[in-house]
Parts: structure tokens; sequence; C-alpha cells
């Protein structure tokens, strides 16, 4: 029989939380895998009282045994890569076989982080992305372009060698004059990249020939997502977005099996919204609750430690989630974090200039930069959730919410996460 295959998606602009359930599911697979993304992820997994941020590795390595993937649709950052897998083994983690890296994923190259710093410097205040400065985009672009190196070019150094210089030329040429002690930055990084690479052959696998095996042999596979859909770079608040597939179809492609091989789809919502980087947030707060939930959640970047915008649980924008993604279940995460909130809102439309309402997600960025959104408002529970352990533990109103968002996005509710702790979640039956 096929083992299952679950892929974990966020449902909003990234930091939903998904590190935590990816933790918590990890427990019941064989194998976690990521399927794109890099260094720009920041997944925050908390292990008794230590926090852990993984970056490049999947959450699923914190669980002793589990076979962890970085698939091709990821790029990867080489020296990051080792510096985590070293960090983690410090930390008395055996990794020992455990980690795979696709032969076909792209590597992120020192000269990418100077592009993406040269491009973000030189766009215009309205046009800046905000990146995470971590050479996601250009390392995309160059795959694109077909000028990129992947983890099998490592395995013969002198072709990889002359990659990469060719590589550096190529971008060199779309620079502008680095200042000397930059420039000589680069070269540096250049050849810790070319001295590293040799590491990578001893991780480099066929990532999807290694998880249609596990399904065939009964074997269960956690696809791990980052990001979030409405950073998806054809379905998100584009340009404002990230440079790769992040929502389910994205699982496919970017490990390496058909999507016929998917067996359910859990859409990881954060019970109100947060943005961090550029870019329209429909549901934002007005300075004052901005700065209070901000507080209440702790929503700073776990990448770049950026204050994160905060606003009400968005569900034109959830629902186009649940459609895009197909999911077949909701993990709504951080319900805790409105303990003590009167009263509650949920948008349920947008109202635009033209007088008219919408229930979809607008394709146009500029229309959601200026929508005003409806609100429905439910009265809050202000009680402390963070130690229900089954549903009937949460105060009614609690339920009340998770209901609506149940109704307003068509989409059950399989996981409640109330706290940073592995142990802190319900799960619904
Ligand atoms: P990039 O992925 O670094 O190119 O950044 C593009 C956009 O995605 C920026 O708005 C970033 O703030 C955002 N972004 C990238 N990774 C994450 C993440 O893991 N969580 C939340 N936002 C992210």
């Amino acid at each position: 029989m096929s083992g299952r295959c679950t892929v974990v998606v966020g449902c909003q602009w990234g930091d939903e939380g998904k590190g935590k359930i990816v933790d918590v599911l990890a427990e019941e697979v064989d194998i976690v895998a990521r399927y794109q993304g890099g260094a720009n992820a920041g997944h925050t997994v908390y292990v008794a009282d230590d926090m852990v941020v993984l970056h490049q590795l999947p959450s699923g390595i914190l669980h002793p045994g589990k076979r962890c993937l970085l698939g091709n649709g990821v790029v990867l950052d080489i020296a990051r890569f080792f510096e985590e897998c070293d960090a983690v083994q410090a930390r008395g983690v055996d990794i020992s076989g455990r980690v795979g890296v696709s032969e076909r994923a792209h590597l992120v190259l020192p000269y990418h982080r100077v592009l993406d710093r040269v491009l973000e410097e030189s766009a215009s205040a309205t046009d800046r992305i905000g990146t995470t400065g971590r050479g996601i985009g250009p390392a995309y672009e160059f795959k694109a372009g077909r000028r990129g190196i992947r983890v099998a070019d490592a395995a013969d150094d002198r072709r990889f060698r002359e990659l990469l210089d060719s590589g550096l030329e190529r971008a060199r040429a779309s620079m502008p004059r680095l200042e000397p002690d930059e420039a000589r930055a680069l070269d540096e990084a250049v050849e810790t990249t070319a001295r590293l690479a040799r590491r990578l052959r001893e991780f480099a696998t066929d990532t999807g020939m290694e998880v249609a095996e596990a399904l065939a042999s009964g074997r269960s596979v956690l696809l791990e997502g980052a990001q979030g859909t409405a950073l998806d770079l054809d379905h998100g608040t584009y340009p404002f977005v990230t440079s790769s597939n992040t929502t389910a179809g994205g699982a496919a492609t970017g490990i390496g099996i058909g999507p016929t091989r998917i067996t359910s789809v859990l859409g990881v919502v954060k019970s109100y919204t947060t943005r961090v980087g550029n870019g329209p947030l429909p549901t934002a707060f007005a300075p004052e609750m901005d700065e209070h939930m901000r507080k209440l959640g702790s929503e700073f970047g776990a990448t770049t430690g950026r204050p994160r915008r905060c606003g009400w649980f968005d569900a034109v924008l959830a629902r186009y989630s649940a459609r895009v993604n197909g999911l077949t279940g909701l993990a709504v995460t951080k319900l805790d974090v409105l303990d003590s909130l009167a009263e509650i809102s949920i948008a349920t439309a947008y109202d635009i200039e033209d007088g008219s309402c919408i229930r979809e997600f607008p394709a146009d960025t500029s229309t959601l930069e200026s929508v005003e959104p409806r609100y429905e408002t439910l009265p809050g529970w202000e009680a402390d959730t963070s130690g229900a352990r089954s549903l009937s533990d949460l105060p009614r109103n609690a339920r009340a919410y998770l209901d609506r968002i149940q109704e307003l996005t068509d989409t059950p509710i399989d996981w409640i996460s109330v706290g940073t702790h592995r142990d802190q979640i319900v799960r619904v039956d």
C-alpha cells in the first residue's frame, strides 16, 4: 500500500508557524522534505525551552532518525547549509546519513547575495520588495536564465570552478563597481564556495526517486513549504513576492514527484495576519494596535529580525489559499495570542474604489493596496487557552471564532496551536 504524502503549506505571507506544525507532524512520518525557497525562510521550533531557528534544513531534523531532504526546487546556500548542519550537530543532534540534497537543486552563490542588495538599493522606495537579502531572487533568475550551478556540478572540481568563474563574470556585468573591501569579500566568499562544494557530494541524491520509493514501500512523507501562498511567484501579491512556487503545486515539481502522489494538503494559517517586507496588507492594523499585537505575538522576522506588520484574519486570502492549494485541512496557529482581546474581527470581503464589493483575492496588486476590508466582529474569549489540549478545553467564543474560520474557508480545522512548545497543540479528531 502506498504511503501518505502530506504537503504543509503557508496560507498567508509566511511566518504562519509552519515550523512548529511540521515539527509536530514529523513524529509520524519517515521523511521530511523541503521543496522550495532557501535561507530566506526561518522556521522557529522550540525544543523544551530551547529556541532553534532553521533556515535551510527541514524542521524534521530535530527528530532523531528522520530522513530530511532538500528538493530540486530549493536554492541552496552552501556556506549557510554547512553552518546549520554543524550548529545542529553541536546541539547533539546526529545528522549523519540523514540529510540529502537534490542533485538538481541550484546553488545560491555569493554574487547572488551582492546582486540582491544592489537591486534593492537601486530600486525606488515604492518598487523595493524588502527582500531578506539572502540572494534568493537572483539565484532563481540565474536558474530560469539557464546560467545557474546545480548540486550535481559539484561532482567535478574543474567544471564547478569554470561555472563559478563564468557566473561571477556574468554577475559582475550587472553590478556597479564594488568598494575594494566588498570586492575582496566577494572574492573570498567565492573561494570558500569552491572549497565547500566538495563536501556537498556526500549529500547529493535524487529526491524524487527517494520520495517515490519511500511512498511505494508504504512509508510516509511530509513536504514542507516555506513562506506562504501570498508570497508565491505566480499566485501571490506580485511583484511583492518571493521567487518560487510556495503553493502546494510547487511541492510536486520541487521534489520531483507527480501530483497524484500527494494525499493531503494541510494549510497553516495564523489566527491573525502578519507580513514582513513590502507590499499590500489589506487588514493591517492602525499603528497602536499594530504595536500591541507585535508585542503579544513576538512578531519579528526569524531571518532578518525586522518587525512584522500585523492585521486581522483575512478570510478572503484564506479562502483563496484553500482553493489555490487544494487544502484538505487547516492548522490554525497562535490562537493564544488573541486571548486578551475583547473583540476579534475577520475580513470577509473587500470594498473597492469603484463602489463594488469583491469576495475573491484580486490579481492586481494596486487594487489590493486600495481595498477596504469588510469586517465581521466576534466577541473575544478573554481567557488563557495555552493549556488547552482538546477542543472541549477551549472557551466557547474561541470555538465560535474557529468555526467561523472553517465556514469562511470551507476547510476543516485539523490542528490548533496554542503556544510555542510541541505539546501546546489541539488535535481535532
Ligand atoms: P526574498 O524571498 O528574500 O526574495 O524576499 C521576497 C519577499 O518575501 C520579501 O517581502 C520577504 O520579506 C518575504 N519573505 C521571504 N522569506 C520569508 C519568510 O520566510 N517569511 C516571511 N516573509 C518572507
